[in-house]
């Protein structure tokens, strides 16, 4: 089996390299952000102190969130429901970093990746992927881009789900984001020894996919 770890800060294009790579090279692509964010999406709805780790970790080990593709597109599931768009919001995305900083969420969510993985090609994007997930995946990229270009890009996406932000608001709010990410005691945000580097502030998403396949040999 395998394995292609991407690793990098929010915006830099992860998760759409990520999904068409998976495509071309016939992989399964797991999204772990969206797992972070399926769990803190519950944990709102479900009134949950989002600094009571011990409530976080007995919700993560009780719900069971998985992915489907329907027509080309992945879809979120969360116990049955379609939570696709719902982990896209903006209370979502300023609080899921709070989330993911607990350790002992951390260990229950990298289990199930682990797992996820196990039997399959797969294309993982996240922050840990490379360190803690996938630590013999075959290729380890780390996906880059100016804070500038990355809120744009964050900006466009949001507009396509019908959410309206101020560029500076989401550029303030990603840098947090990123801070935060970078901060924690474990499963940091971090370029490894063995990451392959790629900068996508300059070029579109045909580009950096050709630029990936001819890395790892499938152009
Ligand atoms: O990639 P994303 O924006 O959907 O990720 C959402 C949040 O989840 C982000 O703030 C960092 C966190 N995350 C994480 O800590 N570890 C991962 N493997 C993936 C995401």
């Amino acid at each position: 089996m395998m394995k292609i770890a991407i690793d990098g800060p929010a915006g830099a294009g992860k998760s759409t390299l990520a999904r068409l790579l998976a495509q071309k090279m016939s992989f399964v692509y797991i999204d772990t952000g969206a797992m972070y964010r399926a769990l803190t999406l519950r944990a709102q709805q479900k009134d949950i102190d989002l600094q009571d780790e011990l409530s976080l970790c007995e919700m993560a080990n009780s719900i069971n969130i998985y992915f489907e593709s329907q027509g080309g597109v992945q879809l979120v599931f969360c116990d049955g429901e379609d939570i696709t768009e719902a982990i896209r919001s903006p209370e979502v995305n300023s609080n899921v970093s709070i989330v993911a900083a607990h350790p002992k969420v951390r260990e229950i969510m990298v289990q199930k990746q682990k797992n996820m993985a196990q039997c399959n090609n797969v294309i993982m994007d996240g922050r840990d992927i490379g360190e803690q997930v996938l630590p013999d995946a075959e290729f380890k990229f780390f996906l880059t881009a100016d804070l500038n270009e990355r809120a744009k890009r964050r900006a466009l996406e949001m507009e396509r789900q019908g959410y309206y932000s101020d560029i500076n608001d989401i550029e303030i709010n990603l840098a947090k984001r990123d801070q935060m990410d970078a901060d924690r005691k474990v499963g940091a945000l971090k370029i490894l020894e063995e990451s392959i580097i790629v900068d996508t502030s300059q070029f579109g998403v045909d580009e950096v996919l050709a630029h990936i396949l001819s890395i790892i040999g499938e152009e």
